[in-house]
């Protein structure tokens, strides 16, 4: 059996502005958009649960409301579900709700991604933590999560997730310089710089959104200038930990090869729901063969 690991606690900003997908996040949280049937922030979650992690705090903030309703019950829907007789449906409804212990707290103004995970310092305390992106999507058969909680236990210190991007990609990402380790997988961080100029970037390692933090990242946060676009950004306070390590040990990286969807962008957001659909087997055999047969035709005319 595995052994329970030292980290229990997520943390899951989702208090952005989501304006890259306006008009849809008008009134309606980003992390809430359906991929299939489920409302991305469910599959987060869902990561959260199969790391190990079991009690979830959510940032939110003004309209992040029916994020809170996703995981709470809904009575009236259960009971009419019920009365129908209708069980598989009634389960899908349960689901969410019996996931984990959520827990929430209000960012208040969106002051950056550092600002939103120093808001959970009173729910973590002293202990290492994870945080997870609401709008980036880890295929849950490339598993992550597990290997960064895996190095945070044996390093201790941080623990950031990278993933190698083409050059003319790296200024949409916070970027980081590294270090080889014994691993092929583990890479040593030695700075780290928010969105890049691709010809100031020092590798083509781009940050995803998976962290394992060590909880003194919040007194580096607390002393954080707002950095690139006015906000307080986790990556300037993590380039702090990464070139000081007197302040809160050594920050590792894990280089993820696996599938990975950023929900906050129309153009992955259609990937990440094709591909899934696909995949699914009540949707997939009759999908399969319409996309089939929309590429054969429509696209080759077009
Ligand atoms: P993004 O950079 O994707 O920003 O934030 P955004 O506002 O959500 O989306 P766009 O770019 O305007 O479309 C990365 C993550 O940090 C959270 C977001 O919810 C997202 O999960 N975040 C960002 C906060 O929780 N608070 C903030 O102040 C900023």
């Amino acid at each position: 059996m595995a052994s329970r690991p030292t980290i229990s606690k997520a943390v899951i900003p989702a208090a952005g502005l989501g304006t890259r997908f306006l008009p849809a996040t008008k009134a309606t949280p980003k992390e809430m958009l359906p991929v299939v049937d489920k409302p991305a922030i469910q599959y987060v979650v869902e990561e959260a649960v199969s790391a190990g992690l079991d009690d979830v705090l959510m940032i939110t903030g003004r309209n992040k409301r029916p994020l809170e309703d996703h995981f709470d019950r809904n009575y009236e829907l259960e009971s009419a579900l019920q009365k129908k007789g209708d069980a598989s449906r009634l389960a899908k409804v349960q689901e969410s709700s019996d996931l984990a212990t959520m827990h929430y707290v209000r960012q208040g103004d969106p002051r950056g991604l550092g600002h939103a995970v120093l808001c959970a310092a009173p729910h973590v305390g002293h202990e290492p933590f994870a945080v997870l992106l609401g709008d980036d999507l880890i295929d849950p058969r490339d598993p992550l999560l597990q290997r960064m909680i895996e190095i945070q236990e044996q390093h201790g210190g941080s623990v950031i997730a990278l993933m190698e991007v083409a050059p003319e990609q790296i200024h949409l990402y916070g970027c980081a310089a590294v270090e080889a380790t014994a691993e092929g997988d583990v890479v040593r961080i030695s700075g780290l710089v928010e969105k890049p100029d691709p010809a100031d970037a020092p590798s083509n390692y781009a940050v995803i959104g998976r962290y394992v933090l060590a909880p003194q990242i919040f007194d580096v946060l607390r002393e954080t200038e707002p950095g690139r676009g006015g906000e307080i950004q986790l990556t300037d306070a993590l380039q702090q930990l990464a070139t000081d390590e007197k302040l809160g040990g050594p920050v590792h990286g894990v280089v993820f090869r696996g599938r990975r969807y950023d929900t906050g962008d129309r153009g992955d957001y259609l990937r990440a729901i094709v591909r899934l659909a696909c995949e699914r087997e009540d949707l997939g055999p009759e999908f399969r063969t319409w996309l089939r047969g929309y590429v054969g035709q429509e696209l080759s005319e077009g």
